[in-house]
């Protein structure tokens, strides 16, 4: 995407699809001009007026910085706060030069020993990406001799740097970046947020004046909340209107704080790490946030969603292009009941069904046989697989499907032989107890021996098995982080998540037919950033297709369905004893990447063979639901009867859901979204044909098969 610089009026114009962004100095301040529809390159050195005529000083000082400061008479919460070593406070904004590689803008500042770099990337699909690299270098030269290697923030090769030098800052905040929204009379808020087995409700509530924080303490993105936010002026519908939105690419502890001004200016800023943690740089660091993005959109909530996921799926997750295969997955069907005996007749119970791959989940290895034990211990479990994992894999690929496995690198259970040969391998502080979670205790990867160890473990596995898949499991928060002994011991909760992201990478890059999917007790660590190492996510351990619909609702507001795992499972459902259809628990699960996690032994014959039948459906509807455009089709919470199309090309998919509904509520027709009246349209599984026009009046000629708690597929090709 083209960025124009005007060195007079010292601004940068990044121009992208249908819109633009314009950073400016003003006053020596890295302020954003513009964030929004596109503008003539001539009109870019007028926007500073907006800035200048802000009428009351404290919204000028906050309007539009690209980092909120913490120097002078700036009172809003900063994105940036460090102290010098002799005590003064801030970042004092010296401009010294910029550079444009391709679609790449840095912008670099200096203060005292700092320099900080504002890095830009406007991408063709509208996200802008935003991160910060701030440097610290002493006036002398270092003493290269006493020079040890340490491992920078970001993953890249390690910068020599003296640990035991004295600190050239010390951080507690640095934000990847603040966004600053158009000045409207009104602001809405739209977040997602839940607990375990709930999670991706979608909120929609008024911005108060004031500031409203969101994030994890967690250690992981977290249950509780997502990184991404829409905002809007309250007028904005799912087809209609300008949001605006961000995300953070960081699977860690974050905060996102949006600031609504009583002269009613809003500004976002966000970053890893929550309240309280301290850092420090010595010379010659560099410290490199998480990228932070940003959306502009005229096209409503449905709109806004589907640049998302066009994003995601274009330029962050590793393989959108490869159609997701069907699974089994052992956790519902045995839970730790896992052993070589009893997943044969499940493995040749999903090959008849139709299953594409077969994945044991927890409870294989060590002394796995509850959550009590074993965790850390990744030997087969000998009595369960006598012969190791081998028998079992020719066995599932002798059916055709892949074999994938449970695994959980990141924690041990105490009651394991590794934390009995590294009880100091965990993350910990001195004097204090090790709070258990699960009974499990979490591993800190900042250190390079045990990013090591988890290395090795899991490359002998997938060398020494014939393994396709793992499912890459972190089942608890963090507590009493730290590293005793370390001078800097809050950096475990940022290079742990480095470390995984890298350990990561170097398993794809060594085992490049493997794929991984991200699973965090259900979906407590979904975010860009780990959307960037895994091919799919585990959306929620909430099975039940009921509590589904909102789920996948919530889900689809900032991530595809190419991402999100989908099962049926038994029923009554474990959560909420709900009993519902093995239709429509199928034909929910088939609105993402569809596959089955009940105990098929259990099952009837009829049962069986109409799960082959919704298995071999699914198959037929996948190119469109896993790689077509979705639009959302109603609210779950507005009403009982919602759907998602999904398009590709001339085909379209409808899944549609019928929730309880009660007398003197309307019930009214789902329409379909962006078809033209002119067209026509066959019904591939009936014959039928429809004119566009019918399909927009009327509604779309679902198929229901009961009352409550029913669903509907549709597939439909344009012939006209
Ligand atoms: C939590 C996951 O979300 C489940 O699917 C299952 O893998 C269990 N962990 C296993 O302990």
């Amino acid at each position: 995407m083209p960025i124009r610089f005007d060195e007079a009026a010292l601004t940068w114009h990044l121009a992208g699809p249908g819109l633009s962004y314009v950073v400016g100095l003003q006053g020596g301040l890295p302020r954003q001009l513009h964030w929004g529809p596109a503008i003539p390159d001539e009109a870019v050195a007028s926007l500073a007026v907006e800035w200048r005529e802000a009428y009351s000083w404290d919204d000028r000082l906050h309007t539009g910085a690209e980092l909120l400061g913490e120097l002078g008479p700036q009172f809003a919460t900063p994105s940036l706060q460090l102290r010098h070593p002799d005590g003064a406070k801030g970042f004092a904004w010296n401009y010294a030069d910029h550079s444009i590689e391709g679609d790449h803008l840095a912008i670099h500042f200096t203060d005292r020993t700092l320099a900080l770099t504002l890095h830009y990337r406007l991408w063709d699909t509208g996200v802008l990406d935003r991160w910060a690299s701030l440097e610290a270098a002493a006036p002398v030269e270092p003493d290269a001799a006493a020079s040890v290697e340490s491992t920078r923030f970001d993953g890249a090769p390690s910068v020599a740097t003296r640990l035991d030098a004295a600190p050239l800052v010390e951080l507690t905040r640095f934000d990847s970046a603040a966004w600053t929204l158009p000045h409207w009379d009104d602001y809405r808020l739209s977040h997602l947020s839940g607990e375990w087995a709930a999670e991706w409700q979608l909120r929609r509530v008024p911005l108060p004046v004031g500031e409203t924080a969101i994030g994890s303490r967690r250690g992981g993105t977290s249950h509780q909340a997502n990184p991404w936010v829409a905002l809007d002026d309250g007028t904005a519908t799912e087809t209609a209107g300008t949001v605006y939105s961000t995300n953070l690419a960081w699977s860690g502890s974050w905060r996102v704080l949006l600031r609504r001004s009583a002269q009613g200016r809003v500004s976002i800023t966000g970053g890893a790490g929550h309240e309280g943690l301290r850092w420090t740089l010595r010379d010659g660091e560099t410290w490199t946030t998480p990228v932070a993005s940003g959306l502009f959109t005229p096209g409503g909530f449905g709109g806004a969603s589907r640049a998302w996921h066009e994003h995601l799926r274009r330029h962050v997750m590793p393989t959108p292009e490869e159609d997701a295969p069907v699974l089994f997955n052992s956790w519902e069907a045995v839970f730790f009941d896992v052993a070589e005996e009893k997943q044969l007749p499940l493995v040749s119970l999903a090959a008849r069904i139709g299953c594409e791959q077969f994945v044991v989940d927890d409870g294989w290895f060590g002394a796995r046989v509850t959550d009590h034990a074993g965790l850390g211990d990744w030997s087969p479990n000998p009595d369960r697989f006598p012969k190791g994992l081998g028998p079992l894999i020719d066995a599932v690929h002798a059916t055709g499907m892949k074999f994938g496995i449970w695994v959980e690198p990141e924690m041990c259970n105490p009651d394991s032989d590794l934390y009995r040969a590294h009880p100091d391998w965990v993350l910990h502080q001195a004097g204090r107890d090790r709070t258990e979670l699960r009974q499990q205790l979490v591993l800190d990867y900042g250190r390079p021996e045990v990013a090591a160890w988890a290395f090795a473990w899991l490359d002998e596995l997938l060398s020494g098995n014939d393994i396709d898949y793992l499912k890459w499991d972190h089942n608890r928060p963090w507590t009493e982080v730290g590293r005793p002994g370390h001078a800097d011991p809050d950096r475990a909760w940022f290079e742990h998540v480095e470390a995984v992201y890298a350990l990561k990478e170097r398993l794809r890059a060594e085992h490049p037919n493997v794929r991984i999917e991200g699973c965090a007790g259900g979906g407590g660590r979904v975010d860009p950033g780990m959307l960037r190492h895994v091919d799919q996510v585990w959306t929620s351990d909430n099975t039940d297709a009921g509590d589904r619909v909102a789920i996948q609702y919530g889900f689809s507001q900032a991530y595809p369905t190419r991402a999100m795992d989908t099962w049926i499972t038994d029923e009554p459902s474990g959560f909420n004893r709900r009993t519902t259809s093995l239709r429509f628990r199928f034909q929910v699960a088939s609105a993402g990447v569809l596959a089955v996690g009940g105990n098929l032994t259990e099952w009837t014959e009829a049962e069986l063979e109409e799960a082959a039948e919704h298995v071999a459906h699914y198959k037929r509807l996948r190119p469109v639901v896993q790689h077509g455009v979705q639009h959302r089709l109603g609210d779950p919470e507005a009403s009982p009867v919602t759907g998602v199309q999904y398009v590709r090309g001339d085909q379209i998919a409808v899944l549609a859901f019928k929730t309880p509904w009660h007398c003197n509520r309307p019930l009214a027709p789902l329409r379909p979204e962006g078809i033209a009246s002119d067209s026509r349209w066959l019904d591939e599984d009936t014959g039928d044909l429809h004119w566009g026009a019918t399909l927009n009046v009327l509604g779309l000629p679902l198929r229901w098969a009961g009352a409550d708690w029913d669903s509907a597929i549709l597939r439909l090709r344009r012939v006209e």
